[in-house]
């Protein structure tokens, strides 16, 4: 048999999909259509979620209705509560986050007692895909306020879903100005094709298994550094770095030690991340609103330095880094912010591998020993 590897399946097409295109060629992304700037500065985040399910914008009537079905499930119930408060107070949020979604994924599918129904229907699993969305702000908002010692604080029925996050997060309204960046950054990171969480979600979906177990994969795969975990390794290495004028020799050091430097490079984008300029617009004006102006000279420093050497451009995670920051997230707490926008597209793939299924299942080369046997084993007659 002849193999042809593709190692990490770089430039394999694994199948079709209708919910967004990336096009590395003209630096374009697109979700059901629109480009993702427009959407970032016309629309809610709850807008594009319902974009990504239902394949089309809402109208007025039916936003308000996908917001009053959130408005509805904001709440942390209080079995979730206690599952936080049961976990040590310095776990990692990632793991507090997928950790939640098991439990509730227990309570939701509880009574399923036939693997053949864990799938659910389409309508089942819309429902589900929009409570978790609706679910997980409280889940991040409330395991960044336990962890500086502080109380839950409830959501507010007049504030629309980015607003909320942020009351729900620092226990005050917060300027449009930060609302508008954070609502940006939701839709940027809401849906990015194949990546490789979306990708897990998409191969657990394919054993028919169900929604939640799909989400809980993908979480995984979020978590790591060469993933969604470069929006929190980003900071660290700002912090590392310091001030504009260490740049120099940061770098210097970083590349002789082969470092890879976090919030750089992309799997499919080589010339530059589309969703960047969108971000970086949104730090520039948390850079005005906060006046941290060291905060912008230390990015474009970096950012300058580090393409005139490799030429290799900022992804996504290089601008929301430092925008969560300034807007008082928590470094930890960066990549849960990440979930809970890609729980939209997650979800959105697991339905539409669902709804067009082949299990995924890829074949491997061996180049382990040769054959070979058990001393004294005699196989039964
Ligand atoms: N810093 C230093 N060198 C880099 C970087 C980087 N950030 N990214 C790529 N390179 C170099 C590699 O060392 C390699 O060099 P070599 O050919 O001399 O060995 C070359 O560029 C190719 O890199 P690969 O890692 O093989 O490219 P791949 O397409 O597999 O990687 C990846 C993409 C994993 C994102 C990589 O660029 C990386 O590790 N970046 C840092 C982590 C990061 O920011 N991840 C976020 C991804 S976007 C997102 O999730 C929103």
């Amino acid at each position: 048999m002849t193999t042809d590897i593709k190692k990490g399946l770089a430039g394999v097409f694994a199948d079709v999909t209708a919910i967004s295109k990336v096009d590395p060629e003209i630096n374009s992304l697109v979700y059901r259509g629109y480009p993702v700037q427009e959407l970032a500065a016309t629309q809610p985040f709850e807008a594009v979620a319902y974009l990504l399910w239902n394949g089309e914008l809402p109208t007025d009537e039916q936003l308000a209705e996908l917001r009053a079905i959130e408005h509805a499930n904001r709440a942390l119930s209080p079995a979730v509560k206690d599952l936080i408060d049961a976990m040590p107070v310095d776990s990692h949020p990632m793991d507090e986050v997928r950790t939640v979604v098991s439990l509730l994924g227990a309570i939701d599918t509880a009574g399923i007692d036939n693997v053949l129904d864990a799938v659910g229907t389409p309508a089942e699993n819309l429902d589900r895909s929009i409570r978790l969305f609706a679910a997980l702000p409280a889940v991040i908002a409330y395991g960044q306020r336990r962890r500086h010692g502080d109380e839950l604080i409830e959501p507010r029925d007049d504030l629309d879903y980015a607003a909320n996050f942020l009351w729900m997060t620092f226990g005050e309204e917060a300027d449009p100005a930060v609302v508008d960046a954070f609502n940006r950054s939701m839709v940027l990171y809401a849906e990015h094709s194949f990546n490789a969480s979306t990708f897990t979600a998409r191969v657990i979906a394919s054993t028919l298994s169900d929604l939640y177990s799909a989400v809980v994969g993908a979480i995984g795969a979020l978590k790591g550094p060469l993933h969604g975990g470069a929006n929190e390794a980003v900071l660290h290495v700002f912090t590392e770095i310091g001030s504009a004028e260490n740049v120099g020799a940061w770098l210097d050091e970083a590349l002789a030690a082969k470092r890879k430097i976090m919030g750089f490079g992309h799997r499919v984008y080589k010339r530059g991340d589309s969703r960047v300029p969108t971000m970086k617009a949104a730090l520039d004006t948390l850079v005005a609103h906060y006046d941290r102006p060291d905060v912008a000279e230390l990015y474009d420093t970096l950012e300058s330095e580090f393409v005139a050497r490799k030429g290799i451009y900022p992804n996504l995670d290089y601008p929301s880094g430092p925008a969560y920051s300034l807007m008082g997230f928590d470094t930890l707490t960066f990549t849960p912010l990440f979930i809970a926008a890609r729980v939209t597209g997650w979800t959105a793939h697991i339905m539409e591998q669902q709804a067009s299924n082949a299990l995924i299942r890829p074949l491997s080369a061996y180049d382990g020993p040769d054959e070979r046997h058990i001393d004294g084993y005699v196989p039964d007659a």
